[in-house]
């Protein structure tokens, strides 16, 4: 039998990823983003992704074998997001998927989009033990998940966020300072200058009777608002790095306090943080500041495997296909509110 090649496609929000995995090793990858298109409306417009994912299809596939020096006749197994995700962005990937899986006569996987983000970390600290608790923090997603092998365990939610994403704050907060989009990096670089400490704004679902791993984040958005409000009422200059670095303050103090809290809850000792968020860097310091007290180990991958990719996906299939899993067939249907 050949040394499995498998080919992994993402869809599901604006970027376009084509990924090649063999045997717990990224060969290669391609990305293209729409971001760019979608900032005029501040998040990302289902039917521009759409198209965009339809025009970078094939390029970017193209790009990917060329990175990873493989031949499309090399590759063994594909393996696409089936959900969650936007439901047009996720069908035009699978589409392509099926397109090559059916072409080649290899055999086809669904992956779901979180397990392909917590199986980027695999990619560059190997393994991952036998049950972790993951933070995943993206535009879309802000949950707590407890995790096994991603290929017969379930992802269990321990919790979500009952509004906003973390990245969705960020966006929503960098659009009211007037400092552009994509929010988090235009954010975390005006925050660089600032003091955390100028606004104490509000931390949501902390108090002892919240629900531990329950995220809100529309109140601190609102609260940003308002200071902002008030301070051009008054005739006064924005102090945008101090309201940048004071908001970044309050998201990441929430998120570790409650990832921390969900790993020793469960008596594990692996914490892995993935998702566009967990790109941030004050939130990889104060994460690691806290697992080091708690004797945790913290695993992030680097940014570029924390944001959505076609890695990731394959890195799940490589997982699927070194267990011996049942391969998905061609009939797969997308599944875009998947939980
Ligand atoms: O995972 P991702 O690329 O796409 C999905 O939403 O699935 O995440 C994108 C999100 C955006 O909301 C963006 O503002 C946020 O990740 N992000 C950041 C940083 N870089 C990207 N948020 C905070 N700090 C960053 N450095
Ligand atoms: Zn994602």
């Amino acid at each position: 039998t050949r040394t499995p090649v498998v080919l992994g496609v993402e869809s599901s929000c604006d970027e376009t990823g084509f990924g090649i995995v063999s045997e717990g090793t990224l060969l290669g990858q391609g990305l293209a983003s729409s971001a760019s298109q979608h900032a005029e409306f501040g998040g990302v417009v289902p039917e521009i992704a759409a198209r965009a994912h339809l025009d970078a299809a094939v390029p970017i596939l193209q790009i990917a074998l060329h990175d990873a020096g493989v031949e499309l006749g090399d590759i063994t197994h594909v393996a696409a997001t089936s959900g969650p995700g936007l439901a047009t962005a996720v069908h035009v990937g699978l589409a392509a998927a099926k397109s090559v899986a059916w072409a080649l006569d290899v055999p086809l996987f669904g992956v779901h989009h979180l397990a392909g983000h917590a199986a980027a970390d695999t990619l560059e600290h190997g393994p991952l033990p036998e049950r972790s608790i993951v933070l995943i923090v993206s535009g879309g997603h802000t949950s707590i998940l407890a995790i096994g092998d991603l290929v017969r365990d379930p992802i269990e939610h321990l919790g979500d966020t009952l509004d906003d994403a973390a990245g969705e704050a960020f966006d929503k907060v960098a659009r009211l300072l007037g400092l552009g989009y994509p929010g988090g990096p235009v954010i975390s670089r005006a925050a660089v200058d600032g003091d955390p400490a100028a606004f104490r704004f509000p931390r949501a679902m902390m108090r002892s009777g919240d629900p531990a791993y329950t995220f809100s984040f529309s109140g601190l958005k609102t609260a940003v608002a308002r200071t902002v409000e008030t301070i051009e009422r008054a005739g006064d200059p924005v102090p945008v790095a101090d309201i940048a670095a004071s908001f970044e303050q309050a998201v990441v103090d929430v998120l570790v306090a409650k990832a921390v809290r969900a790993v020793k809850d469960h008596g594990l000792d692996t914490l892995v943080i993935v998702g566009g968020v967990a790109a941030n860097a004050r939130l990889r310091a104060v994460a690691a500041e806290r697992c080091e007290a708690e004797g945790i180990e913290l695993r992030i991958p680097p940014p570029r495997l924390c944001t959505d990719n076609g890695a990731m996906i394959a890195a799940v299939g490589d997982l699927l296909v070194r267990a011996d899993a049942d391969p998905s067939g061609l009939g797969i249907a997308a599944d875009p509110s998947a939980v």
